[in-house]
């Protein structure tokens, strides 16, 4: 059985924690979008570890992982991450972590054109994670990026970074900011691509042989469906596919290929950085920042937190064809007395149980809740869905029945142990 794993909301979602758990019975974990815009938090025997680019069946040993050609990779990042987790005792060696020869590279100066760029949109400005996503995928859309097959020849890496630098010194100094030296910028990533060489492969080979010898292969979804660049809160979202079809566009797999989409959503609804979120709740963020809860994997920032959202979630269950849900983070209610539900928009009047595409529409969403009893007691150490409060199975069945879905997973804590399988 071949599964992806995919984010219902605007991210953090706990899909790290899913791919992790549910690794122990695949072969292959593939990452097939994003960057290391993405902050995967995965916790097991006490031990917490942030992904950024590798995908969470690293921490198993055994196990195949692969950074598909629909990723954009920052070498320099890659490598930091890859020396970061091998701190922590996990070998990231040849057999387990395979890069493809398709995928494109961020460059230093990707990061530095988004970071301007926000500063450029001042007020209505996106609040990307500044890792060089948006300018590397524009690149690759408009035939100018660099790729990891490229770096056999060093000249031409060499020649293509240089030609990258002096267009984009054209950019900085219209805005008053520093120029980049091409010579340092490429001994840096050439530097950096040394220590991912023994990584390259041609991966839609080694995809295609593992699916073929039937064994199971999970894709790792990054972002969520509202940062899906077609799909999502635009322009208020990131730059890639990051709903169903981007997996197999970022992989080489064919859809025929793929049997199950689990998506992951919170019992709440969080989201970082700008854009709509008409269910967001100060009295819900200061309450579960309160509890260290919601900063973000990779930036830190705090992440607003609001009530669940059943509107996006009916739509992201469309768009991904979800054949199973896995919610998380259920005991983050714990302690609440009174919970909403978002079941519908009320748009200038008229009712909308879709999300709107155009912009003014978001503005103007106010949303008709429906009120559900908390449970008011601690979840986190259930091992079964019997064990949980019957107010809690109810909320669980609501969102099923509202999201046309069933569950497969609930999760109660943080570690890989506080998961539960239905
Ligand atoms: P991802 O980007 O979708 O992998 O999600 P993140 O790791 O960025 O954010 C999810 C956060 O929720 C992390 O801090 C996880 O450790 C945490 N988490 C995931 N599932 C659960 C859960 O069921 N309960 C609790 N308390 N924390 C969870
Ligand atoms: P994971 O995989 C949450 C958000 C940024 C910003 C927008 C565009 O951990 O769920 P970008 O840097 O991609 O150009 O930023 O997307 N964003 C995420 N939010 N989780 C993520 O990844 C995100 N990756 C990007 O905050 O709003
Ligand atoms: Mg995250």
């Amino acid at each position: 059985m071949n599964t992806i794993i995919t984010g219902l909301q605007w991210g953090d979602e706990g899909k790290g924690k899913i791919v992790d758990y549910l690794t122990e019975s695949a072969d292959v974990v593939i990452r097939s979008q994003g960057g290391n815009n993405a902050g995967h938090t995965v916790i097991t025997n006490g031990t917490k570890y942030i992904l950024h680019l590798l995908p969470s069946g690293v921490l198993w040993d055994g196990k195949i992982n692969v950074i598909g050609n629909g990723v954009v990779i920052d070498p320099v990042g890659l490598v930091e991450e890859i020396q970061r987790i091998e701190a922590q005792g996990v070998a990231i060696t040849p057999d387990k972590l395979l890069i493809s020869d398709r995928a494109h590279i961020v460059l230093p100066i990707h990061k530095e054109l988004d970071g301007a760029r926000e500063i450029a949109l001042g007020p209505h400005k996106i609040g990307t994670t500044k890792r060089g996503i948006g300018p590397a995928y524009a690149d690759k859309i408009n035939r100018c990026g660099l790729r990891v097959a490229d770096f056999a020849d060093t000249a031409y890496v060499t020649a293509r970074i240089t030609l990258r630098v002096a267009e984009a010194n054209e950019i900085f100094a219209r805005y008053g900011m520093p120029t980049f030296e091409a010579a340092a910028i490429c001994a840096e990533v050439l530097a950096a691509f040394e220590r991912l060489r023994p990584h390259v492969s041609n991966t839609i080979a080694v995809l295609h042989a593992a699916w073929k010898a039937d064994q199971s292969l999970l894709f790792e979804g990054a972002q969520g469906t509202l940062l899906d660049v077609d799909f999502g809160t635009y322009p208020f979202v990131t730059s890639s596919n990051t709903t169903a079809g981007g997996a197999c566009t970022g992989s080489g797999l064919p859809p025929m290929a793929i049997q199950r989409v689990i998506g992951v959503c919170k019992a709440y609804t969080t989201r970082v950085g700008s854009g709509p979120f008409p269910t967001a709740d100060a009295g819900l963020s200061d309450y579960l920042h309160g509890l260290g809860r919601e900063f973000g994997a990779t930036t830190g920032r705090p992440r607003s937190c609001g009530w669940l959202d059943t509107v996006l979630l009916r739509f992201a269950c469309m768009v991904n064809g979800v054949t199973d849900l896995a919610v998380t983070n259920l005991d983050g209610l714990d302690a609440y007395h009174t919970l909403e539900i978002c079941t519908g928009y009320s748009i200038d009047g008229t009712l909308h149980t879709l999300p709107p595409a155009a912009r003014d529409a978001w503005d103007r969403a106010v949303p008709v809740y429906e009120q559900l009893p908390g449970w008011n007691c601690d979840t986190t150490a259930c091992t079964t869905y019997r064990e949980l409060p019957a107010q809690a199975q109810a909320y669980l069945a609501r969102l099923a029945d509202l999201c046309g879905a069933p569950i497969a997973f609930v999760g109660v804590g943080p570690d890989r142990a506080q998961t539960i399988a239905f």
